[in-house]
């Protein structure tokens, strides 16, 4: 059975999905940018075949080049975890004769107007939305939704471009900084807790979901370096203050007609106990979410989402034993890594409640924390008891110390 992946090496976790694909009997061709030599030796080992382009940007010019790719026809599948290549995956189902998610559904994963029209039209609680192209339009919808406002660009991630805004100057400043965005959208601001809602579905049913907690809020996180931000997965699922938001993505799913596959949802929490919907997207959460998804409950979702697209069976027991949580660290400093403390004495109190430690080593170059929230590392700790974790956590945030010069 020949499967093609799109990206089947970047991000970090897709190599593990390349991987679980070829356990569950997949013949596995890869489409790139990256030459092949420069694969992960995980991901080119499972490889039955791999074809750089020039850009997964161009989505005709590829489609043609998969349809002249011999060795991997006939396809059965094709399949992308990576969101900028979620719509081209969909353009080569259509075009190929592929099952699966087509264009015009990826659009609503893809698309934050469209999501939040198809999302609202199901009767579920939306920020108040407003598409604009240009300043005076922004200001416009500014006014009409009353500030704060949130403007974002149609298709963002990791925060990027993304402002909350309190008054008609701020949103001119705001303006004036992102003219290399042509379209944004014009939010309600919702003043919440925020979290997740992500499942594995098969042909429209959820064999597998789980609840996290981001702390503080991404867009908090995103505006101080300073600050270690947090994703810890739940435990307790069932707890009766996420009832809105379990019910909210039941709902979302059916309201968008998802069927195979994993998706990744963000709601907020109101201190009043509302529940608003955030955004949906046709992939797992990034930043090492699907490690902390497995580090909760001992199992494997790289494995167990291939078994999902490939054999529509899920047959991971799930067990939720920890509440998991993964702290990013920022080093003080530009440069290169030259410090790393505080470590030590955390591993001597915490111990084996510390999951996982990847803090980049003495000497390399710092990451750019703006670009990618996995940052200069992280730790990973786990604990039955959710204060215990958060207390773990913020410890790790505060004590836990790289210094760059
Ligand atoms: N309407 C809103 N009200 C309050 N905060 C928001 C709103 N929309 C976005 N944010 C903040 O901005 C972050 C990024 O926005 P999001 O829509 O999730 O885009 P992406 O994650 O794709 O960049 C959110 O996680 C949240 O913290
Ligand atoms: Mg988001």
């Amino acid at each position: 059975m020949n499967v093609l992946m799109v990206s089947p090496g970047y991000p970090t976790e897709i190599n593990y999905f390349t991987r679980g694909l070829a356990v569950h009997g997949a013949r596995v061709f890869g489409i790139g940018d990256q030459p092949e030599r420069e694969l992960p030796p995980l991901v080119r080992e499972h490889l039955a075949g791999y074809l750089q382009v020039p850009s997964l940007l161009d989505d005709a010019a590829i489609v043609k080049q998969v349809r002249a790719w011999k060795a991997a026809q006939p396809l059965k599948q094709v399949e992308c975890l990576w969101e900028p290549g979620v719509i081209l995956a969909a353009r080569l189902r259509e075009e190929l004769g592929v099952p699966g998610q087509d264009v015009a559904q990826a659009m609503l994963f893809r698309d934050k107007d469209a999501m939040k029209q198809a999302v609202a039209a199901a009767g579920i609680r939306t920020p108040k939305h407003q598409r604009a192209t240009s300043a005076a339009e922004c200001q416009r919808a500014a006014e009409q939704i009353g500030f704060p406002v949130i403007v974002k660009p149609i298709a963002g991630a990791g925060s990027a471009d993304t402002f909350q805004v309190n008054s008609r100057l701020e949103l001119d400043a705001v303006l004036a900084r992102s003219g290399h965005v042509h379209e944004v959208n014009v939010e309600e601001f919702i003043d919440a807790v925020e979290y997740t809602f992500d499942t594995i579905c098969i042909q429209g049913k959820i064999v597998y979901w789980n609840i996290c907690l981001y702390r503080p809020r991404p867009l908090t996180a995103r505006q101080e370096e300073w600050i270690s931000p947090q994703t810890v997965v739940l435990r307790d699922v069932e707890a009766d203050h996420l009832a809105g938001g379990r019910e909210m993505g039941r709902a979302v799913l059916k309201a968008l007609g998802f069927q195979t596959g994993f998706t990744h949802m963000e709601w907020y929490r109101k201190a009043n106990g509302e529940t608003v919907f955030g955004e949906i997207a046709a992939r797992p959460p990034g930043a090492r979410t699907v490690d902390l998804m497995n580090y909760a409950s001992d199992i494997d979702l790289y494995t167990g989402w291939a078994e999902a697209v490939l054999h529509r069976r899920f047959s991971s027991k799930l067990e939720r034993r920890y509440n998991a949580a993964i702290i990013f660290k920022r080093a003080q400093g530009a440069g290169h890594i030259r410090h790393i403390e505080g470590l030590d004495r955390l591993q001597a109190r915490f111990g084996a409640h510390i999951a996982a430690v990847e803090l980049l080593p003495i000497g390399a170059p710092r990451r750019n924390w703006l670009l990618t929230l996995v940052s200069d590392g992280f730790l990973v700790v786990r604990h039955p008891d959710l204060q215990a974790t958060l207390d773990m956590a913020d410890a790790v945030g505060t004590d836990l110390h790289l210094y760059a010069g």
